[in-house]
């Protein structure tokens, strides 16, 4: 039997349990924040569904998880510039206070677009909550209610972020690092 991970040791930038406590922080100010008035949570999926069960669990009054969907990475490391609502068109957020859970803010085109798309649609506010910032890559000017974690312009993975479907499952945030995963990849070969 082989000693090796099931996954390529990438980097950790932030541990599961660093996760686990910042996010408990988050829910008491989201709690406060919002008072009587639960919000509608809406995450992005996939990415962002970790974060937002997380969230689900840690505030007040077991509310849904509702889901959308915005295309702007496709299957690379880069964003395409524009961005268009493909799940959850129609989520009926008419009069409703919208928390949107996001996993990472990166250029801030896909929350910018979606609180747009949710405003039209009636929501009576739409405060946003993302696990990750990334300030350094910002293109478009958005505000970030309650963010979980600063990070510099590196590529990451795990807790819900997958490069093309990989590594979603990891529970720590990691680095991506295609030497890593090249090493990783050529060893499992040859056992
Ligand atoms: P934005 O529209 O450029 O802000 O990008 C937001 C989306 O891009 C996120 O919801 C992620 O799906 C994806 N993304 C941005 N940076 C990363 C990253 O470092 N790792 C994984 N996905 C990322």
């Amino acid at each position: 039997m082989s000693s090796q991970p099931p996954f390529p040791a990438f980097r950790v930038l932030i541990s599961h349990d660093e996760i686990l406590r910042r996010t408990h922080e988050l829910a008491r100010a989201i709690a406060q924040a919002t008072g009587d008035e639960p919000p509608m949570l809406v995450a992005v999926i996939e990415g962002a569904l970790p974060f937002a069960r997380l969230l689900q669990r840690l505030l007040p009054g077991q509310l849904p998880v509702h889901e959308v969907r915005a295309s702007s990475y496709g299957s690379g490391k880069t964003s395409s510039g524009e961005v268009k609502v493909t799940v959850g068109r129609d989520l009926g957020v008419r009069g409703r206070h919208v928390l949107l859970v996001e996993d990472i803010v990166d250029t801030g085109r896909t929350v910018h677009a979606l609180q747009r798309h949710l405003l039209a649609a009636g929501a009576k506010s739409c405060r946003v909550a993302a696990l990750l910032s990334k300030p350094s890559r910002r293109v478009v000017d958005v505000a970030i209610d309650h963010v979980g974690f600063l990070i510099p312009d590196e590529f990451v993975l795990g807790f819900g972020m997958d490069l093309a479907g990989r590594y979603r499952e990891l529970p720590d945030v990691v680095v991506y690092d295609a030497d890593v995963e090249r090493a990783f990849t050529s060893a499992v070969a040859a056992r």
